[in-house]
């Protein structure tokens, strides 16, 4: 017969006896409790808000995150009723907007083209076309707000009728290699136009290598790659279709011949490490909440900085429970983003950026 474990947690100078050994469990927890002196009390360290401010290993500040900017063509601002404070601005709203994003202590603003039907073809050419209103809409916010990191998707969802995010073989599937050479194209215009960072978001093979040889041959050595490495086939992009136009109304779009199947953990990192050989210079887990444990394991895997996408479906859930009264909203978007960043990230794109950085200001 063995009390062993019963035992284990008593201080050892009370653990021997010669009572009965039945007696003697019953007593010592007894005593133990009452003695008041467990070993270890974690409550210490939650006691007032002054202790736990000085052992809090996490925190949220500004310049975690980057802003989605939706930017159309012209008319007033267009709110996304999926995405509840999110509006479509026309390019010189976007451009006000970025200014003002910058102005709140924020580092990066992600832009996004809502692109009218007549500009979208099979073959995509209005992704490789200067004159468009998102190619012109880059420079004007990239006076607006010089010193925002500009970060620009790299994939061609927008341009095509279809929203697959490259053009189309024979078969119907999405053609690898014909879109990486449109991509990398549309990387180097967007370079040309004051782009900081490109991020290549379409899951093609080979992008990464082939964007960063087009921006160095092109003379944009300084223009960064952030990969959209572990991207996940996931039903959270709903809200951001919507936003857009990248899907006809209640068809589901399926991206599973390129994006990662949710059920892939390994699989994400072996494609995220193959982005970082190929000269990424920062890899993104996309979406962010659902995927923490492929956030962490990459954050031992890489010495690269991380970027983790808040997608708009998570966005989405956090606002339409807290619009019934089930969650509160500032603590539940607080919580889902100290999480994100718990997990590894260094830079957080959400649609809650503008109002972390509200509440983050200094009194
Ligand atoms: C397109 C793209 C998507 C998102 C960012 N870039 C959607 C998709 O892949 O279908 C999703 C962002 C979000 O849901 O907030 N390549």
């Amino acid at each position: 017969m063995t009390h062993e474990p019963k035992t284990r947690n008593l201080r050892p100078e009370t653990r021997n006896s010669n009572h009965h050994p039945a007696l003697f469990v019953s007593i010592r927890v007894h005593s133990w409790l009452n003695s008041r002196m467990l070993s270890r009390r974690f409550r210490r360290l939650r006691l007032n808000p002054a202790v736990r401010d000085l052992v809090r290993e996490t925190a949220l500040s500004p310049a975690d995150f980057a802003a989605p900017v939706f930017v159309k063509p012209a008319g007033p601002p267009e709110p996304i009723a999926s995405l509840p404070g999110i509006s479509r601005l026309n390019p010189e709203d976007a451009a006000i907007e970025c200014g003002e994003l910058q102005r709140l202590g924020l580092r990066a603003a992600a832009l996004f083209p809502c692109v009218p039907p007549a500009l979208k073809s099979p073959g995509a050419e209005a992704a490789l076309d200067p004159s468009t209103f998102f190619h012109q809409a880059i420079r004007s916010i990239r006076s607006a707000a010089p010193g925002l990191v500009l970060i620009c998707d790299v994939a061609l969802d927008p341009y095509t009728p279809h929203g697959h995010d490259g053009v189309l073989d024979g078969r119907g599937d999405v053609d690898n290699d014909r879109t990486v050479a449109i991509l990398a194209e549309m990387a180097v215009l967007q370079a040309g136009l004051g782009i900081d960072w490109a991020a290549p978001s379409d899951m093609m093979d080979g992008r990464v290598a082939a964007l960063r040889a087009a921006l160095d041959a092109a003379g944009h050595t300084r223009t960064a790659i952030l990969a959209y490495s572990a991207k996940f086939a996931s039903a959270y992009y709903g809200p951001f279709r919507d936003a857009v136009g990248s899907k006809k109304a209640g068809d589901a779009i399926d991206k599973r011949t390129y994006q990662i199947e949710p059920a892939n953990g390994r699989q994400a990192l072996a494609d995220a490490l193959l982005d970082e050989a190929e000269g990424a210079d920062l890899l993104m887990v996309k979406p962010a909440g659902l995927y923490l444990d492929v956030l962490a394991a990459l954050r031992r895997e890489t010495r690269l900085p991380l970027a983790a996408y808040q997608v708009s479906g998570e966005y989405a859930q956090i606002h339409a429970a807290a619009e019934k009264g089930w969650l509160d909203l500032e603590r539940a978007r607080d919580e889902s983003l100290l999480a994100i960043k718990r997990a590894g990230a260094d830079v957080i794109l959400t649609y809650f950026a503008k109002s972390m950085a509200a509440a983050l200001q200094p009194r």
